[in-house]
C-alpha cells in the first residue's frame, strides 16, 4: 500500500536546507513554567491560527503541545509535488487504517492524518477552497449563531489569505479573479506554475460541453465553485505553504509562545473540587517517542484548554478523559465525567474514486514516475532553482458538479443548497489510484470523482484506555442509497467528459472496472476503488446552546464543562462540501476573536 501512490522511496533522504522556522521546544525538561493563559493541544492546522492570534496579545502566554515532529528541512513537506510521499505509514503519519468497510466490500484502507508542525496542512495536497455561502449559513441555522453565516465569515478571508500571483511570466489572467482575493493575510495561496499535458484539453472541453462550464474563479469569495477550473494551492515560489510556514512561522518569535513537539496528550484531567468536577483545564501528556504513557507531565491553562487535535485526535483525547458515550467507556472502565453520547459519533467524509483512462503517446507523467532517474533529476533541477514540475501541485485542475434534476428528484437533497455542490471531479496527467499501484507500461489519465455531500456516517471511538493505541475509525463510506447514486452519477458524468472532441486524439479506453456500463457495474467499480480525499470531519460537532444534540456549543465550548473548547474540523455540524483547508482556517480564526472577546 506504502508504494501505491509514487515517490515513496524519496521519503527516506528527507535532509535538506534549513528554512530555521522554528523555536520550538522538543522536550518536556525544556519548559519554565507549567502554568500558562491558553494551552492548545496539536499544532495543526486550526491550533497553530490560534496559537498566532492568542499570542498577538504580548501578555497572553500560549503552550501548544503537538504529538509530531518537526517540520524543519522536511523534503516531502516542502516540496509540492512530493505531498502525496507524506503519507501514508511514514515518520509525519498517524499511519491509522480504517475498519473494514462494508459499502466498500469491506475493504480497509490508510486514513493519513499529518503528525508533524503543521498538522494536515504539512501533510495534505493543498487544494485550497473556502465552501459556498451555503455550507456556512446551514452552519449558522443549526447552531442559532449568525456569526457562522457567510455574511460573518467572509471577513476572516481577507486576514487568511494572501494570494500569490506566479511570476515565472505566465499569463494566468484567465485563471482566477483578482477582486475576490485577499493579497494581505497570512496563508500563501497561488496558481500552477508548470502545465500537465492535458490542461489545455481539460479546458478544451469546457468550450465544448455545455454540462462542464469553465469557472473562472474556482475558489474565489463569491462561492461560485460549479464548473471547472485552475485549481488554487496553499504554495507559493515553488515550496507547500502551511499553518506553520505562515502563522507559525510569523509568530515564533513571540517570547509568551511555547511550542513543544514530541508532547503526546494523553488526558486532559478534571479540577478535582464538587463544584470543578467540570472544569478541565488540566492537560496530561507523555513523550511520545517512547509510545509509553509513563513519566508523565501536567500542565495547567488559567484560562483555557483547547483541542485542536482534529477529527480523530479530539475526540479521542475527549473519550480517554471520560467525556463522552456510556457505551464507549463503560466497556473499558472509564468513569463518565461527561455523558455525551455524539462524542466520536457523526463522522462524515469524502469518498473519493479515481477512474483511469489509457492514452496515447507518453507525454502523461507515468513514464517519468516510474523512473528513479527522472524524479532524481527533476528533484535536484527543484533544489537548484524552484522549477520543474517537483514546484507544482500533483494536479492543475478541478471542478464541481450537482446531480442533474432527474437523479436528485429521487432523493431529499442533502447539499446546503441549491449552488452548492455533490461532487467533485479531479483530473491527474498520470495513474492515480491509492488502492491500484501503477503498472509497469502504459499512459494514463486519471479522473478522479468525489462525493462532498455524503449523508453516511460514522464513529470514532477508543477501543482501549491506552492513548497509544489507535481508535477504531469507521468512515462508513458509501453506506446510503444518495451516496452509492451519487457515485455512479459521477462516474457516468465524468464518462461523458471524456468524449468530447478534446480527447478524440487522446483517450484510448477504460481501465478496469471502468469499461462497465450497467449501473450496477459502475456501483460495483465505485465499491471496489473508492478510498478517501483524507477529509474526516465532524466527530465533536456543533449544535444549539439549548440543543441535547452535539458535542460542542456554538461558541465552540465543551457541552456541560467549563475551561475547554474544540477548534479544528471536528466541530463542523455537516462537511463542507469543499477541500476543507480554508474553511478550518476561518473557523479557527473566528474562534481566536471569540476566545478573546471571552476573556
Ligand atoms: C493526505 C491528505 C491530503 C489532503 N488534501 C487536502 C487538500 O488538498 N486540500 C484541503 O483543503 N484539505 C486537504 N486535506 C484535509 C485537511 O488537510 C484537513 O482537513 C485539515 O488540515 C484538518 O485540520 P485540523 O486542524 O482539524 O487537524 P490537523 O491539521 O490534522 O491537526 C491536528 C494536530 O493535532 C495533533 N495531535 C493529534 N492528537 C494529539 C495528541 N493526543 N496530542 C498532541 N497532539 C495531537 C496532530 O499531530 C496534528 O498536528 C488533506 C488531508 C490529508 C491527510
Ligand atoms: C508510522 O510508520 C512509520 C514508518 O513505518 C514510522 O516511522 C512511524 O514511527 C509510525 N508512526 C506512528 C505514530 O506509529
Ligand atoms: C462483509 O462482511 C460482513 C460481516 O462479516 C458480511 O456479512 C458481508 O457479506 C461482507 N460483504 C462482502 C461484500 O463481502
Ligand atoms: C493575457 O491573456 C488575456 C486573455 O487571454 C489577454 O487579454 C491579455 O492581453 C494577456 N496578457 C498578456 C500580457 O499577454
Ligand atoms: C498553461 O496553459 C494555459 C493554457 O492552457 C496557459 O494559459 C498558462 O499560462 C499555462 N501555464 C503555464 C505555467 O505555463
Ligand atoms: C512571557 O514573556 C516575558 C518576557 O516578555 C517572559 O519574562 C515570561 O517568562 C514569558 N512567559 C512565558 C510563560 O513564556
Ligand atoms: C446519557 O445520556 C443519554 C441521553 O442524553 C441518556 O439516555 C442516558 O441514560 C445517559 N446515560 C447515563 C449513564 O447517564
Ligand atoms: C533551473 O535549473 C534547470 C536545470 O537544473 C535549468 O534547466 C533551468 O533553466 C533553470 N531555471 C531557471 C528559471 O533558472
Ligand atoms: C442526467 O442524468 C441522466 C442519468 O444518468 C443522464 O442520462 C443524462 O445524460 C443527464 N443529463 C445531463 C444534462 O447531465
Ligand atoms: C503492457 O505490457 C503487457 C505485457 O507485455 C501487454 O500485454 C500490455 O498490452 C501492455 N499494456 C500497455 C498499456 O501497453
Amino acid at each position: 500500500m506504502k508504494s501505491a501512490i509514487f515517490l515513496s522511496s524519496f521519503v527516506a533522504s528527507a535532509v535538506f536546507f534549513s528554512r530555521s522556522l522554528a523555536v520550538t521546544l522538543t522536550d518536556a525538561s525544556q519548559l519554565t513554567t507549567t502554568t500558562y493563559d491558553y494551552i492548545i493541544v496539536g499544532a495543526g492546522n486550526a491550533g497553530l491560527v490560534l496559537a498566532n492570534r492568542l499570542t498577538e496579545d504580548a501578555s497572553t502566554t500560549v503552550l501548544v503541545l503537538e504529538a509530531g515532529v518537526t517540520d524543519e528541512n522536511v523534503i516531502p513537506v516542502i516540496a509540492p509535488f512530493l505531498g502525496p510521499s507524506v503519507t501514508p505509514d511514514t515518520p509525519w503519519d498517524w499511519n491509522y487504517t480504517t475498519t473494514a468497510q462494508p459499502g466498500l466490500d469491506n475493504r480497509t484502507y490508510p486514513y493519513p492524518r499529518g503528525r508533524l508542525l503543521g498538522g494536515s496542512s504539512s501533510a495534505n495536497y493543498m487544494i485550497h477552497q473556502y465552501g459556498t455561502n451555503e455550507d456556512w449559513d446551514r452552519m449558522a441555522d443549526v447552531s442559532g449563531d449568525a456569526g457562522w453565516s457567510w455574511n460573518n465569515m467572509k471577513q476572516y478571508i481577507a486576514r487568511h489569505e494572501k494570494f500569490v500571483v506566479p511570476t515565472n511570466g505566465q499569463n494566468v489572467s484567465d485563471e482566477f479573479i483578482p477582486s475576490l482575493h485577499s493579497f494581505t493575510g497570512e496563508l500563501q495561496v497561488s496558481l500552477p506554475v508548470w502545465n500537465q499535458t492535458i490542461d489545455s484539453r481539460v479546458i478544451a472541453t469546457t468550450q465544448q460541453l455545455a454540462e462542464f462550464p469553465y469557472n473562472e474563479d474556482i475558489s474565489g469569495i463569491n462561492n461560485d465553485m460549479l464548473g471547472i477550473g485552475w485549481a488554487q494551492s496553499s504554495m507559493v515560489d515553488g515550496e507547500r505553504a502551511s499553518s506553520s510556514t505562515s502563522y507559525l512561522a510569523s509568530a515564533n518569535d513571540r517570547p509568551n509562545l511555547t511550542v513543544l513537539i514530541n508532547a503526546m496528550v494523553t488526558k486532559l484531567l478534571p479540577i478535582n473540587t464538587p463544584a470543578g468536577a467540570r472544569t478541565f483545564r488540566n492537560v496530561q501528556f507523555s513523550d511520545a517517542r517512547t509510545f509509553s504513557v509513563t513519566p508523565s507531565f501536567q500542565v495547567q491553562a488559567t484560562k483555557e484548554v483547547i483541542l485542536s487535535a482534529g477529527a480523530v485526535g479530539t475526540p479521542q483525547i475527549l473519550q480517554l478523559s471520560g467525556i463522552g458515550a456510556p457505551a464507549d467507556l463503560e466497556p473499558l472502565k472509564i468513569p463518565v465525567l461527561i455523558n455525551n453520547t455524539q462524542v466520536g459519533k457523526n463522522l462524515q467524509d469524502h469518498p473519493l474514486l479515481p477512474n483511469i483512462f489509457s492514452v496515447q503517446g507518453d507525454l502523461s507523467l507515468d513514464h517519468i514516475l516510474r523512473d528513479p532517474a527522472q524524479i532524481g533529476a527533476a528533484i535536484a533541477q527543484w533544489q537548484a532553482n524552484k522549477t520543474g514540475f517537483i514546484s507544482n501541485n500533483v494536479v492543475n485542475n478541478i471542478g464541481f458538479a450537482r446531480l442533474n434534476a432527474s437523479v436528485l428528484d429521487q432523493f431529499t437533497d442533502p447539499a446546503a443548497g441549491p449552488t452548492t455542490p455533490h461532487f467533485e471531479i479531479i483530473f491527474a496527467d498520470f495513474w492515480l489510484d491509492p488502492v491500484v499501484p501503477i503498472p509497469s507500461n502504459g499512459s494514463y489519465f486519471t479522473i478522479l470523482t468525489a462525493l462532498v455531500t455524503p449523508t453516511s456516517r460514522g464513529s470514532v471511538a477508543i477501543q482501549s484506555t491506552n492513548p497509544f493505541d489507535a481508535p477504531l475509525i469507521n468512515p462508513n463510506m458509501l453506506d446510503t442509497e444518495f451516496d452509492i447514486t451519487t457515485m455512479v452519477e459521477s462516474i457516468k458524468a465524468i464518462k461523458r467528459f471524456a468524449v468530447a472532441p478534446a480527447w478524440d486524439d487522446y483517450i484510448t479506453g477504460t481501465v478496469g472496472t471502468l469499461s462497465g456500463t450497467s449501473d450496477a457495474d459502475l456501483e460495483e467499480h465505485a465499491r471496489q476503488h473508492t478510498t478517501t480525499v483524507f477529509h474526516p470531519s465532524s466527530t465533536a460537532s456543533m449544535a444549539a446552546e439549548d440543543s441535547n444534540d452535539g458535542v460542542v456549543n456554538p461558541d465552540l465550548t465543551v457541552k456541560g464543562t467549563t475551561g475547554l473548547r474544540v477548534v479544528d474540523l471536528s466541530v463542523f455540524p455537516f462537511i463542507p462540501s469543499c477541500h476543507p483547508q480554508g474553511p478550518v482556517y476561518m473557523l479557527a480564526e473566528r474562534a481566536a476573536d471569540l476566545i478573546k472577546a471571552t476573556h
